[in-house]
């Protein structure tokens, strides 16, 4: 008796921390820190006016290239060319269209390339509807059953669980994982909304593992240089070719377009909006270490881990701020900052210890006065990191939800609104600072 009061104890007792053992989870143990300011320029200049924030701009990029994600070595390639499937007009019982587009990188039919699955409501105003471009996990196939939606035939990762269900096989998508993450997929809100989503898996630009860079689009760019892309570099540079298409897209306002990721397609969509000025809207959902949150608080994953267990995600001059994040020339909340004016939505979980919510919040307060000096209401006032369920902000959004490390209805409900209000309505995005010219975007 006395035995199972003790083993239930220690079950109770033990807080459930989402995340490996060994890091810190303690508010109490995040070291002191100073962050780089956005707003001081590298010779030590403080930026006053809106006009002076493109050449500090211009410099931040540049640190996150050099020391983060790595440049593009490439743009938009020239050849780059679409092929078009056919455009179904029954899905979702008729409210929606269907479209699987194939982009070929390189314009070459047997060359690298990345399908994108578009799903726009059937009925699209002149001049085309908003748009979330989202990468995805596990092929365009995972996100709806419909038997239409070829599966890809790129390398994919996969857990056991995902073995053992034969979703995936050899490193193969199988016709048995056609659906499998729907439930991660507002799809019928979103068109209900008057919005589609276009998607790609991400896996069909560069493949999810340490290859040495010999496979995916890294095959054609060669072994990159310590201060090149690594993967995330080629994923977010994979959302900048879904939107060139999306450009030519009759059913979409390419200009109304957000970009989406989860997790460490999070950290995708930020670097995405911050290197591509045409996303509208950057939202990242659950993005942690490398994404949202802020490297130098320690707590949950580090640098170190992420670098040790993700060695071709960043660029290799990363690996130089291994337990050394002091020396890092910037932190995650100028990644934000390299959004601003525009919309940027930032997203946690409560029960997602391991991503920091509370840093993924600071990230977004301290980019705040970029986005005020540059003419936008930033938080709108926002200082503490807000209870559960109760988003906060103006042009920076984040909210917190309950749960564990996923995408929720939830989630996709605040991110149709933060679309219609700042990227449609455009409700409150600017007020008139004195010398803040028109808009930068
Ligand atoms: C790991 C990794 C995270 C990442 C996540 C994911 O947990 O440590 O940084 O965000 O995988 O992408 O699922």
């Amino acid at each position: 008796m006395i035995f199972r009061y003790l083993i239930a104890t220690l079950i109770f007792s033990t807080p459930l921390i989402a995340g490996p053992a060994g890091y810190n989870y303690d508010e109490s143990k995040v070291p002191e820190y100073t962050l780089p300011d956005p707003l001081v320029m590298e010779n030590g200049k403080k930026v006053e006016i809106a006009a002076a924030w493109k050449v500090r701009r211009d410099e931040i990029l540049g640190l996150f290239e050099e020391h983060v994600y790595g440049k593009a070595p490439i743009g938009r390639p020239e050849k780059l060319r679409f092929v078009e499937g056919e455009k179904f007009d029954d899905f979702l019982g008729g409210k929606a269209t269907l479209q699987h587009v194939r982009i070929l990188l390189f314009g070459d039919e047997n060359g690298p390339h990345l399908d994108l699955l578009v799903i726009a409501p059937k009925n699209v105003p002149e001049g085309g509807v908003p748009a979330f471009v989202a990468l995805n996990f596990s092929g365009n196939h995972s996100v709806h059953s419909d038997k239409r939606i070829p599966i890809p035939d790129s390398w994919m990762r996969s857990s056991s669980d995902d073995k053992k269900a034969g979703y995936v096989k050899d490193n193969r998508a199988q016709e048995a994982g056609r659906g499998f993450k729907k439930n991660r997929w507002a799809v019928e809100k979103i068109i209900d909304s008057g919005m589609a989503l276009a998607t790609f898996y991400y896996g069909d630009v560069d493949p999810d593992f340490d290859d040495n860079f010999e496979n995916g689009i890294h095959a054609v760019t060669g072994k990159p240089a310590a201060g090149e892309w690594g993967s995330i570099g080629s994923w977010a540079w994979g959302c900048s070719r879904a939107l060139d298409y999306l450009e030519t897209n009759d059913s979409v306002d390419a200009k109304k377009a957000a970009v989406f990721g989860h997790s460490r397609l999070g950290k995708t969509s930020l670097w995405a909006g911050a290197t591509d000025q045409r996303f509208a809207l950057s939202i990242s959902n659950n993005s942690g270490c490398g994404g949202a949150a802020l490297s130098r608080r320690h707590f949950g994953e580090t640098v170190e881990r992420i670098n040790t267990s993700f060695p071709h995600w960043f660029c290799d001059n990363f690996v130089k701020y291994n337990e050394n994040e002091g020396e890092l020339p910037v932190d995650q909340h100028q990644l934000i900052s390299l959004i601003a004016p525009r919309p940027v939505y930032i997203a946690s979980a409560e029960g997602d210890e391991w991503a920091d919510p509370k840093g993924e919040f600071l990230s977004a307060l301290h980019a705040d006065p970029v986005y005020r000096l540059t003419g936008t209401e930033g938080l709108a006032g926002a200082k503490e990191h807000p209870a559960v369920n109760t988003p906060v902000g103006g042009v920076i959004r984040y909210h917190v939800r309950t749960g564990k490390h996923d995408v929720t209805d939830y989630d996709w409900e605040q991110y149709i609104k933060a679309m219609k209000d700042l990227v449609v309505n455009k409700k409150d995005e600017i007020r008139a600072p004195g010398e803040a010219p028109t808009i930068l975007r």
